[in-house]
């Protein structure tokens, strides 16, 4: 969880590894773990790479920190070659990607992008504690925040290794794909207020609960999302209060998670679930509130990357899969500051946010080495 015990443990470990590579590294003032490989010159524009260190609960131990690893070890190469490019290169292990602790994702690559609103910083984690307030509790300094965002300037492109989390690469026997496109997302937290009361003795036609509200609700999301052949739709969270085996909820909250590769059928589809949440909630005399948690746009991968990708995965002899992300990641905030690539590792069974979560050290070892054959042959745009 970004800014936990467990979050500076594997930041101060990524940063070890990071020295070790030859990088200067540190935490930022977001709690991203920065590593620098300085270029033939000092201060040169920058090849960003990374991904994210934070995860979700109970996770699989790829999503995210493959890729921060599989960058270090590139630039390891280049260290024990004393080999310098024309170009800088950063490694970035972004430090809330997930959204787990406050809801809002994709913060460490926000700030960096100079896109994260300072009015973000007062969302709260379950406990109460604010990002503002997590952060000074963690060491850093809030105020220092305009000292993470990086100028276009200062970025030649983004590009990131991570696991496909998807059935495509396995189903063709391709251990590596290159992404042509991140679905967008919308996130709602939705509040059903109805009217506790005794299990025993308020009749089933007086009852307003909540919990059943929330029931036909969900039932409504899985169904609008099934309308549409690209749209996904999840309800990952429930919290029914009071929470009693012989107590009629009286309060509930879940979230729902919406992607599509078109940005206007997720709109729609959000319209849709807003309005058959409100219709539900009357028909029931409860109370309905949904609060927009975050939206974010598909992000086009940038074609003159794909094809540096592509000849670098061609190289390796295998057949250029391309493919879009049904997930999320940092490269949709990046790309405020920069083209932004990815390029992605079979998994098996396409299974992640889970345990489970399997890939071979064959399909590691090509993903590596294509991401470093990208980063040692890499024009930038202008060349
Ligand atoms: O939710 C996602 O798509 C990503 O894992 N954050
Ligand atoms: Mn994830
Ligand atoms: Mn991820």
């Amino acid at each position: 969880m970004f800014l936990s015990p467990e979050g500076r443990a594997a930041g101060e470990a990524v940063l070890g590894w990071m020295r070790e590579a030859g990088m200067r590294a540190a935490l930022d003032p977001m709690g991203n773990a920065v590593g620098r490989y300085e270029g033939v010159r000092t201060g040169l524009p920058c090849l960003m790479l990374g991904s994210h260190l934070d995860t979700v609960r109970d996770a699989g131990r790829y999503d995210g920190m493959l890729g921060v690893i599989s960058a270090i070890e590139c630039i390891d190469v280049l260290h024990k070659k004393k080999e310098k490019l024309p170009f800088a290169i950063e490694v970035i292990g972004f430090g809330d990607e997930e959204g787990v602790r406050f809801g809002t994702t994709l913060l460490g690559s926000r700030a960096i992008a100079g896109t994260l609103d300072p009015e973000v910083l007062q969302a709260k984690d379950s406990g109460g504690t604010s990002i503002a307030q997590a952060l000074l509790q963690f060491g850093l300094n809030p105020q220092h925040l305009s000292r993470v965002r990086r100028k276009k300037s200062d970025v030649l492109a983004y590009a990131e290794l991570h696991i496909e989390q998807g059935p495509v690469l396995e189903a063709e026997g391709l251990p590596v794909g290159v992404v042509t496109a991140i679905n967008g997302f919308s996130r709602l937290r939705v509040t059903l207020r109805g009217e506790a009361g005794h299990a025993g003795t308020v009749p089933m036609s007086l009852r307003r609960d909540a919990l059943a509200a929330a029931a036909e609700c969900i039932l409504m999301v899985e169904r609008a999302a099934k309308e549409l052949p690209d749209l996904v739709a999840t309800v990952g969270r429930i919290e029914a209060k009071p929470g009693a085996i012989n107590v009629i909820p009286g309060e509930v909250q879940f979230t729902v998670d919406l992607r599509a590769p078109e940005d206007s059928a997720r709109e729609d589809a959000v319209a849709e679930v807003k309005r058959e949440i409100a219709r539900t909630a009357a028909q029931r005399k409860l109370e309905a509130r949904i609060e927009s948690l975050q939206d974010f746009g598909s992000s086009a991968c940038a074609p003159w990357l794909m094809r540096q990708l592509e000849r670098a995965v061609e190289a390796r002899g295998v057949r250029v899969r391309r493919l879009p992300s049904g997930a999320g990641h940092d490269g949709m905030a990046i790309k405020a500051i920069a083209d932004i690539a990815m390029l992605f590792v079979r998994c098996k069974g396409g299974v992640s946010h889970n345990p489970a979560e399997s890939i071979t050290e064959g399909d590691a070892a090509t993903g590596a080495a294509v991401l470093f054959d990208f980063i040692h042959d890499f024009k930038p745009l202008s060349a």
